[in-house]
């Protein structure tokens, strides 16, 4: 089996990003419908885009694989790099409203459920624009200007996110994303047949182990 590079170990982790997407887009189409949503599952959706979209996935872009691509001499600031470090923290903020908005929706608030699908459909249309900026622009540039070499030191280092985090990210959170999937489209996924190793400690290891557990409200 051929391992997977850190660019495309990224580029993996988009389609568990955009798997939860979906879910969300059904989601806030449930709650304009009227459908009540478990509030159990709406927190998970921020779990997940905390810890997998933003601490390990946008942890690794910006602390390492931006670096990576400016010590090759792509710009700092400007596109693509300084605009994509601020989107993440344009994310970081939505998700924070997220939060905000079930915590009102949890309670009864009266506009909650105006905001809970605000907040939703801010992120369902922010994150399909992120990933297609990165997926169809600077990873291809990541991939031309980053040696195999530099590619190899960057799966070291991401493997030292996911340990640092503490938690087996990948197979936990795809287990999220794919349960939210089969919750809100009786669809239930699974993983293909030939697809790459999706975390940093695959082809090595059986990565960090551990329940994913940590709710940062
Ligand atoms: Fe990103
Ligand atoms: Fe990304």
């Amino acid at each position: 089996m051929s391992e997977a590079t850190a660019v495309e170990m990224l580029e993996a982790e988009h389609r568990v990003i955009q798997k939860m997407v979906a879910g969300m887009s059904v989601l806030a189409e449930q709650l304009e419908g009227g459908e009540p949503v478990d509030v159990s599952l709406l927190e998970s959706i921020v779990v997940f885009l905390r810890t997998f979209a933003d601490r390990c996935h946008h942890g690794k872009e910006e602390s390492f694989l931006f670096p990576a691509l400016i010590r090759r001499g792509v710009p700092s600031q400007g596109c693509p790099i300084g605009g994509l470090t601020i989107e993440h923290q344009k994310g970081r903020v939505m998700v924070g409203e997220l939060a905000d908005a079930i915590r009102g929706y949890a309670a009864g608030e009266p506009p909650a459920q105006e905001n809970l699908v605000k907040s939703l459909r801010a992120l369902v249309a922010f994150y399909p624009s992120h990933i297609w900026k990165e997926d169809y622009l600077l990873f291809p540039l990541a991939g031309k200007v980053l040696t195999p070499e530099d590619q190899q030191e960057l799966m070291d280092k991401f493997e030292t996110v996911e340990r640092e985090l503490g938690l087996d990210v990948h197979e936990g959170f795809d287990k999220v994303a794919a349960e939210l999937e089969r919750k809100v489209s009786g669809i239930v996924s699974s993983p293909k047949e030939g697809e790459r190793p999706l975390h940093a400690g695959a082809a090595k290891s059986g990565g960090a182990s551990g329940p994913v557990s940590d709710v940062r409200a």
